[in-house]
């Protein structure tokens, strides 16, 4: 049984129909991507996933449930949880307040539970122990997304929606958050993660789904996708 199972599911904005009946499933410790062009539906993909967005039609269904009408904050409960597009650092509060936001819905039972969690944040990104008391609106763009990861950690997910982490970093950095990305994956969190950056996404995923306007239009192994001639000239770039 797949962790995620999406299935015939349509979602549009007002009178715009911007998901035309997509299917797609997550396995347990998959890390599985969604490549597509600008305005193929991947954000809308994982709002409809953690609940911001609701279906028109179709169902989604986690470890076996179906959540398909379930509210976005008893989503997260199950462990569902979501680093937006573009971040979503709260600007006027520390790292540290950032982070502490990630588990105010899934609160912790314990304050040693709490801390554990925590110190492994901090291990994953050195920088936000180091910056701990620092606002988020004058962190670099590097540092926000490691703040956007960090918090959605905080609230332990069992599936982390990940939406263009790599988005308007330096090489370097975009190096350093996939190998994050890679490293929370072996440790054992199911990952869906959206990208441009095709190259590094589809080497390091189990699987992938190409999106097109709306639709799925080509599923396989992220190495099998790599060598794709049709993914090559489309999505990498290669002629
Ligand atoms: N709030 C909204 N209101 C109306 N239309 C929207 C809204 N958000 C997205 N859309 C439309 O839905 C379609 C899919 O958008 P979506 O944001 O899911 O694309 P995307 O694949 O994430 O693109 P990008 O790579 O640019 O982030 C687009 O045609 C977009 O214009
Ligand atoms: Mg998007």
């Amino acid at each position: 049984m797949p962790l995620l199972e999406i299935t015939d599911m349509v979602v549009g904005y007002g009178r715009i129909e911007a998901l035309h009946g997509i299917s797609l499933t997550v396995e347990a410790g998959e890390l599985v991507t969604l490549i597509g062009a600008n305005g193929a539906g991947k954000t809308t993909t994982m709002r409809a996933v953690s609940g911001i967005r609701p279906l028109t039609r179709g169902t989604i269904k986690f470890d076996g449930q179906d959540i398909t009408k379930m509210k976005a904050h008893l989503r997260v409960l199950e462990g569902i949880v979501q680093a937006p597009e573009g971040r979503g650092v709260f600007p006027g509060m520390t790292v540290q307040e950032n982070l502490d936001m990630g588990c105010y819905t899934r609160k912790f039972a314990t304050k040693a539970e709490y801390q554990a969690t925590l110190d492994h944040v901090f291990e994953l990104f050195p920088r936000l122990a180091e910056r701990r008391s620092q606002v988020g609106g004058t962190m670099s763009g590097g540092e926000q997304q490691m703040v956007a990861i960090g918090r959605a950690l905080m609230a332990r997910p069992k599936l982390l929606l990940l939406d263009e982490p790599s988005m308007g970093l330096a090489p370097m950095i975009i190096q350093q958050i996939f190998r994050i990305v890679s490293e929370i994956n072996a440790e054992g969190t199911t990952i869906l993660l959206v990208e441009q950056n095709a190259q590094q996404a589809l080497s390091r995923s189990h699987r992938a789904y190409i999106l097109e306007t709306g639709e799925v239009i080509k599923t396989g192994g992220g190495k099998e996708l790599l060598a794709d001639p049709s993914v090559k000239e489309a999505y990498l770039g290669v002629a």
